[in-house]
């Protein structure tokens, strides 16, 4: 691989991608690692070990058809203009891409090594060049227990999500600490006076959040103190579109687009920072014993880590606080259900920029990179 291009390295995707590269050493393996902007054509771009090159303009074709190989983290919009008139004029590299806009393609490979490198592997096989990295509710719920599905043992799974700003972008996350900071300024008196009453701070909290000058452009509704049950764009069918991409993106990593398996709940943004977290109701086929599902998923893969179902390690380990930052997949609050010994229920938690967004990018890039 000589030739591999960047795009949209410095946004917030991207930015955790170039700092794993580093860390795992990857620039080593590009003969020529080429960054490309959509606005500052000439400037200086990153030094990964050989010196800060200029920036190639991100729409000239003639520079991008020139790469091996493409990442991008630069988003949908890019994609839909560039995508199609670089194939179209015949250009054969490898095309590795954050957005969502190529998932379902039918000629594209939903990348998440740990759980389908046999797909990943079958698509290198048969030529297959467009690499795309997968939701991240859908990556880390697979990250954590994908090795059910492997197996076969789920009939159906009920995925309610927790999810962290950073899912709606980098603004977002800035938005929602001003808006925690003005929850907490507008009470700021009555905080401070031991004597208040928890009553009075709750309606002046309320007052906040309901006011005109509530930070919530981007959100369109206080997140702080509150929460989202929408993510994405509204479907005709009710769910919306976060939603719909569970069912689907997830039958396609796993290569199984023709038996899919049932998978639906209701995504949730909710004010933590870039961890996503999953509750999880598991229809399993048979009646499989407590310990051997523990056993599967802990054997699964080296990031998913089984937490005890315990007061103490749940609310220590299985939290975006802990997680976040981390390429640790902690999946607890494993239990048979009341309905029933088929009945599973789970709880994950996982960084949504690391396996949600970067690393299966990273990975890839990487198994081509040999
Ligand atoms: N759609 C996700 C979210 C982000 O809004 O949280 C990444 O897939």
């Amino acid at each position: 691989m000589n030739r591999v291009g960047f795009v949209g390295w410095r946004g917030m995707v991207g930015s955790v991608l170039m700092d794993r590269m580093r860390a795992e050493g990857d620039f080593d393996l590009i003969a020529e690692p080429v960054f490309f902007t959509t606005s500052q054509q000439g400037e200086p771009g990153p030094d990964v070990g050989r010196g800060a090159q200029p920036l190639r303009d991100a729409r000239d074709l003639d520079a991008l058809a020139a790469m091996d190989a493409i990442v991008t983290c630069q988003g949908g919009d890019y994609t839909s203009a560039v995508f199609e008139p670089l194939r179209a004029r015949g250009w054969r590299g490898y095309w590795i891409d954050a957005a969502s806009t190529l998932r379902m393609h039918s000629d594209s490979t939903i990348v998440l090594d740990p759980v389908n490198l046999d797909v990943i592997e079958q698509a290198l096989a048969d030529g297959k060049r467009d690499f795309i990295g997968g939701n991240c509710t859908v990556s880390l719920m697979l990250m954590a227990v994908g090795e059910l599905l492997r197996r076969d043992l789920v009939e159906w799974i009920s995925a309610m999500t927790y999810q962290a700003a950073s899912g709606a972008g980098a603004r977002n996350m800035r938005e929602l600490l001003l808006q925690m900071g003005a929850l907490r300024d507008g009470v700021a008196g009555l905080l401070a006076d031991e004597r208040s009453s928890i009553l009075d701070i709750d309606r002046q909290v309320t007052a906040t959040m309901r006011g005109d000058d509530f930070p919530d452009q981007l959100f369109t509704a206080p997140l702080a103190g509150s929460l989202i049950p929408w993510i994405d764009k509204q479907l005709d069918n009710g769910q919306s579109r976060e939603e719909w991409k569970g069912q689907s993106e997830t039958n396609k990593i796993l290569g199984r687009l023709d038996v899919p398996v049932p998978i639906d709940g209701t995504c949730v943004r909710i004010g933590a920072m870039r961890c996503h977290s999953q509750g999880l109701t598991i229809k399993l086929r048979q009646d499989v014993p407590l310990d051997e599902i523990e056993a599967m998923i802990a054997a699964s893969n080296d990031w998913v880590r089984v937490v005890p179902n315990q007061r103490e390690r749940t609310v220590a380990e299985l939290s975006p606080a802990a997680v976040t930052g981390t390429l640790s997949v902690p999946v607890g609050r494993l239990r048979k259900m009341n309905m029933g010994p088929t009945y599973l229920s789970a709880f994950t938690v996982g960084d949504q920029l690391l396996w949600g967004a970067a690393e299966p990018l990273r990975r890839m890039l990487r198994l081509l990179l040999g």
